[in-house]
């Protein structure tokens, strides 16, 4: 699209997501820049959506700014503004501090604060009013996560004539949760304005068509809902609203592609050097979330360690982590627990110029990062709860050496495609360590033939495959 075309009504496909693909950053001296922002969601639309050059509509990332719509590379950016309050109150407070620790299993408390609620249905309306301006007539509209669950029907509300369709990037939780929440009705009337509501996996549908009958008196289909195929109905007034499972995934070609390439064979080689040669690279990627069991893969660690099982000469293992959601204080705690941990492991074992533990707490280049992939021996990958996690499926797609072994909790909706992982039940500190020590010993001949079929799965589910299905099944998409 060029310059001249950015403006209102004028998008057929329009991505409506909390954040923008990018984030202003603002430097101490008034200077600005744009930078990747951070997750999975943002991983896995931006290169499906640069390639359908559509629009997205979302908040640049800080409190107060107003910009105006920008092309970047094929696709319309649409800022939303955010208060200071808003994001106090919409983002950190319901988003990140109501629906994200219910949503994954209650791993941190709730908090239900209906001031917080009052902030959310607001900052929704604008949503859905900045999406409404943007689409064109009888454009496609999709709606993601877990921050706009009300934007699908007050998108209605305002334009009748678009097709919707929402998907939750993170886990639907069971019932007997999800019904702790004070405005839960709401939330399920909200998304029922989409003609498509997806989720990770079957059960998320499942649960949702529960709920959509119980606190809205629908009369959903009762059969079971498949991957990418049957999905369940309901009729809503004279419209048909589909729930089904789409299991999302990463640009694989991409990525074995940049992994394939001198630049990262040669900075993975350099990075092993740095780290001193040892035996085993043992690496964790995650943004800093309480739910990616960061502490628990430390734990396990340092236990083998001090069980003799495993020698700190011959491990390193490096933590990259984003920073995320730093002013929320489910956050603060965990990384001074992490921190402390991470400090009394290379304390107790370490010598000098050589730390068992490698910290960065940091976001690193697409480069660098499929580098610390190639890098490394073993990913460690052991959320308490996590709607998919991309993290793995990115490891993968950078071993096409067929090196490498992925150590996996069973509570990451990838756990369902990637069985030749050595798959962990988190809350088992034992069974993580059986798993860690296996993966580090693992015979080469059998770390080949594992991660030849993890390959086969990642490589021919990749995120355009995912968003295809959603689309096909949204009846805005046809097989080609
Ligand atoms: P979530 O969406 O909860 O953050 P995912 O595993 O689905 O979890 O996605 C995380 C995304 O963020 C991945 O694409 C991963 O590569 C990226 N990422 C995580 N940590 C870092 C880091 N330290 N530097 C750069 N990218 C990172
Ligand atoms: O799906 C996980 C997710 O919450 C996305 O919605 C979000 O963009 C990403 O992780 C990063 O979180 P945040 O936007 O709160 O920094």
């Amino acid at each position: 699209m060029s310059e001249q075309e950015i403006g209102n009504g004028s998008a057929d496909f329009v991505v409506v997501a909390n954040r923008l693909p990018v984030d202003l950053e603002r430097g101490p001296d008034g200077s600005q820049r744009w930078t990747a922002s951070p997750g999975g969601l943002v991983s896995a639309l931006e290169p499906f959506l640069r390639s359908r050059k559509g629009a997205w509509v979302g908040w640049p990332g800080v409190p107060g700014v107003e910009v105006d719509p920008f092309s970047d590379e094929g696709m319309v950016l649409y800022p939303v503004t955010l208060t200071a309050d808003d994001v106090r109150d919409y983002y950190e407070g319901f988003s990140n501090a109501t629906l994200w620790p219910l949503y994954h299993d209650v791993v941190e408390r709730p908090v239900f604060d209906r001031g917080w609620w009052e902030s959310y249905v607001k900052v929704n309306r604008r949503f859905a009013e900045a999406a409404a301006d943007v689409a064109a007539g009888g454009a496609t509209v999709w709606v993601q996560d877990y921050q706009l669950q009300l934007v699908p029907s007050m998108l209605r509300e305002l334009r009748p004539d678009l097709r919707i369709g929402f998907f939750l990037h993170i886990p639907f939780p069971p019932v007997e949760l999800f019904m702790q929440l004070p405005w839960r009705a709401e939330i399920v009337r909200g998304l029922i304005g989409a003609d498509l509501v997806g989720f990770h996996r079957p059960g998320g549908a499942q649960n949702f068509l529960w709920l959509a009958r119980t606190l809205v008196g629908l009369e959903p289909s009762r059969g079971a809902v498949g991957v990418r195929s049957r999905p369940g109905m309901m009729q809503v007034g004279n419209r048909t609203v589909r729930v089904g499972a789409f299991p999302i995934s990463i640009d694989s070609a991409g990525l074995d592609g940049l992994a394939r390439t001198k630049q990262v064979s040669e900075r993975a080689a350099q990075i092993r050097h740095d780290l001193g040669n040892p035996k085993t690279v043992l690496l964790g990627v995650d943004r800093l979330d309480y739910t990616k069991g960061i502490d628990l893969r430390l734990q396990a660690l340092h236990e083998l360690l001090q069980e003799g099982r495993v020698k700190p000469e011959d491990v390193t293992f490096v933590q990259l982590a984003t920073p995320s959601r730093e002013r929320v204080e489910h956050y603060q705690r965990m990384r001074s627990d992490i921190e402390q941990m991470v400090g009394r492991i290379n304390g107790e074992f370490s010598r000098v110029g050589h730390p068992v533990v490698h910290y960065l707490h940091q976001s690193v280049s697409r480069t660098e990062l499929a580098s610390f992939y190639s890098a490394a021996d073993v990913m460690v990958v052991t959320p308490l709860r996590d709607g998919m996690n991309l993290v793995c499926k990115e490891y993968v797609a950078c071993r096409h050496d067929l090196g490498g072994a992925l150590v996996l909790s069973e509570f990451a909706g990838a756990a369902a495609e990637l069985t030749s992982a050595f798959l962990v039940n988190p809350h088992d500190l034992d069974g993580v360590k059986n798993a860690l020590e296996a993966a580090i010993t693992l015979d080469p001949a059998e770390g080949r033939r594992r991660m030849r079929a993890l390959r086969r799965q990642v490589l021919t589910h990749d995120v355009d495959r995912w968003a295809r299905s959603f689309l096909e099944a949204l009846g805005t998409e046809t097989t080609s």
